[in-house]
């Protein structure tokens, strides 16, 4: 079979995807050892990565947006099912099973960083540290927040486990290489297999702009 190599990730999804590793990172670290201004700022900056990955979802590359890549429930259990067989890898995007953890990382990315705005880390609730919109609600709105981020927390170190353990399996048990493409962009398919269409990075540009504005609108306004 011939095989060539195409170009299946745009580089907004690489950086947004590098990125969220490294902030996902600085933030467990600086919650952890209480480096909130680091913490609060790395929050924000996950916002903004996962707005922008929704909007990047709607408008931009072909194989990046949600109506391409989510199937059917019935087509993820499929998937799964053929996981211990080998066969060529003729997929562009997230396969069926993929798609629905990107949908569930993002959700949980978005619980995880709204609910901190909102938060406080002081058990007898004197407000001594709190998330910046935090005494813009009543106490028992802000509780219940607090409860939020820390039990997000741990279904997102779990899906985030998953995720790397599906990768490596993929990997290991099928022969799928997913990791360069994330990150060089390029994937080896079956020469039939046709590149997706690829958004421009100024629009990628502008809708990250959009993001940053609106997180930032959203914080001093709220
Ligand atoms: C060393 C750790 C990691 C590796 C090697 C890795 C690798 C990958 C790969 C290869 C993909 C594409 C999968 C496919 O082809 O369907 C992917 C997608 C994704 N990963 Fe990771 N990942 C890692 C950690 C993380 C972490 C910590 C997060 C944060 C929650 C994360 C969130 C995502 C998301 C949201 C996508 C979808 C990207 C998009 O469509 O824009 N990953 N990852």
């Amino acid at each position: 079979m011939e095989i060539s190599r195409i170009r299946i990730w745009d580089r907004p999804v690489r950086l947004f995807h590098w990125s969220l590793i490294l902030l996902v990172a600085t933030s467990y670290a600086s919650g952890k050892g209480g480096a909130w201004t680091l913490h609060y700022a790395s929050g924000y900056a996950i916002l903004t990565l996962v707005l922008f990955r929704i909007l990047w979802g709607f408008f931009g590359s072909e194989n990046a947006r949600f109506a391409h890549f989510l199937k059917s429930p019935v087509a993820a259990l499929r998937q799964l099912a053929r996981l211990t067989k080998r066969d060529v890898d003729r997929e562009t995007s997230h396969n069926p099973a993929g798609g629905w953890m990107v949908v569930a990382l993002l959700a949980l990315l978005f619980a995880q960083a709204f609910s901190g705005l909102f938060a406080n880390h002081d058990p007898g609730f004197s407000y001594s540290q709190h998330g910046p919109l935090a005494l813009k609600v009543d106490e028992a709105t802000s509780e219940s927040l607090s409860a939020l981020h820390l039990a997000v927390q741990r279904y997102l170190l779990l899906a985030i486990a998953l995720h790397v353990l599906a990768i490596m399996a993929y990997k290991l048990v099928k022969g799928h290489e997913l990791v360069m493409p994330m990150l060089t962009g390029e994937k080896l398919v079956p020469t039939a297999v046709r590149a997706p269409r690829l958004a421009s990075g100024r629009l990628a540009l502008g809708l990250f702009i959009l993001a940053g504005a609106s997180v930032f609108v959203f914080i001093r306004f709220f």
